[in-house]
Formats: structure tokens, C-alpha cells, sequence
């Protein structure tokens, strides 16, 4: 603020008489900045109100972006699938899993052991299929072929396995715990 400024602003806050001469208008007694140092302050806040906003708009995407990585990789939640004795060794069994619109496989394979896959090819999302004399998962739509114990693409053009689903065995009964990548 000007020396003329300050002293102005002084008498005006004493309530002394401000000679018509130097009688600023009204706003400028409410008001005693400098044209220059108020477009410096503004300049330096509106720099650092707009780093703050950009920073805080990455952050937040950022952190929309890991939840729906973390969110996109896992789904399900523990859901019983069918009692292990009503599924021969090296049949399948067809269910839904995690929505009700997910179709998924189960394969009793040698050994007692079970495993479950998506259905979903990762090509183009034909629904994959368990070829028991080829002992493998197949897909008709372009011939992609799947390893029946890891999930691989093994032959076709899909490239990614197929999202396994995590089983559980409570007693007789097998349960889908989730859907892993
Ligand atoms: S959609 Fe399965 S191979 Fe193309």
C-alpha cells in the first residue's frame, strides 16, 4: 500500500475529516491495496488454488484407478456350487458365478481334485466349453483352446488364461470363495 494510501486509510479509521483534495472514493478507504501488489496476490493464489486442484484431481484418479484395478481383479464372495460327490471324476459341472449372468465351469479332474474357470473366452467372450476326450476347455467360436487343470491358452487366438475361481471344500460340498485373474 502507498504512503497516500495508508495515511487516508489511517484518517479514516480516526473518523478524521479527509481534505476533498485527497478524498478517495469510498472504496478505496474499504479497500487500501495497491493495484500491483493485488495482482500479485491473486496471481500467486490463483497458481497455487490451481495447483492444488490439478494435484488433488490426480490423486483422486489415481485412487478411482487402483480401487477399480483391486475391484476388477477379484469379484465373488464364498457361494456353495455342488456336493463333490454328484460330479464324476473327469465331468463338469455348469454354473453361475459371481453374478448370475457369469457362467463358469467346475472340472473334477484325477486325483480328487477340482477345479472351476470362467466360461468366458478371453479372445472375444464366446462361452468356453469341457471336451472330456480331448481333456481340455474349448471355445467354438475361433477355436481357442484352454488347459483343463491351469486355465492357459494353450492353441487359437486367445492369449490370456481364463480367470480361475477359488474353491473351497466344506465337507461334501465345494464352494466358489472368488474370481481371480
Ligand atoms: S471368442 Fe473364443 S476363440 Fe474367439
Amino acid at each position: 500500500m502507498s504512503e497516500r494510501a495508508s495515511n487516508i486509510a489511517r484518517m479514516a479509521a480516526q473518523g478524521l475529516p479527509i481534505p476533498a483534495t485527497v478524498r478517495p472514493g469510498r472504496w478505496r478507504a474499504a479497500f487500501p491495496y495497491h493495484w500491483d501488489a493485488d495482482d500479485l496476490v491473486s496471481r500467486r493464489e490463483m497458481l497455487r488454488f490451481a495447483v492444488l486442484a490439478s494435484g488433488s484431481l490426480f490423486a483422486g484418479t489415481a485412487l478411482l484407478a487402483v480401487l477399480g484395478w483391486i475391484d476388477n481383479r477379484r469379484r465373488g464372495s464364498p457361494k456353495p456350487i455342488v456336493r463333490a460327490t454328484d460330479v464324476p471324476e473327469g465331468a463338469a459341472h455348469y454354473f453361475n458365478y459371481p453374478e448370475p449372468d457369469d457362467q463358469a465351469v467346475l472340472l473334477h479332474l484325477p486325483g480328487d481334485r477340482f477345479v472351476a474357470f470362467s466360461q468366458k473366452c478371453t479372445h472375444l467372450s464366446c462361452a468356453v466349453y469341457f471336451q472330456p476326450e480331448q481333456r481340455r476347455l474349448y471355445c467354438p467360436c475361433h477355436e481357442g483352446v484352454f488347459d483343463m487343470e491351469t486355465g492357459e491358452a494353450v492353441a487359437g487366438p486367445p492369449q490370456r488364461r481364463l480367470p480361475q475361481i477359488a474353491l473351497r471344500r466344506d465337507g461334501d460340498m465345494l464352494v466358489a470363495l472368488e474370481e481371480m485373474p
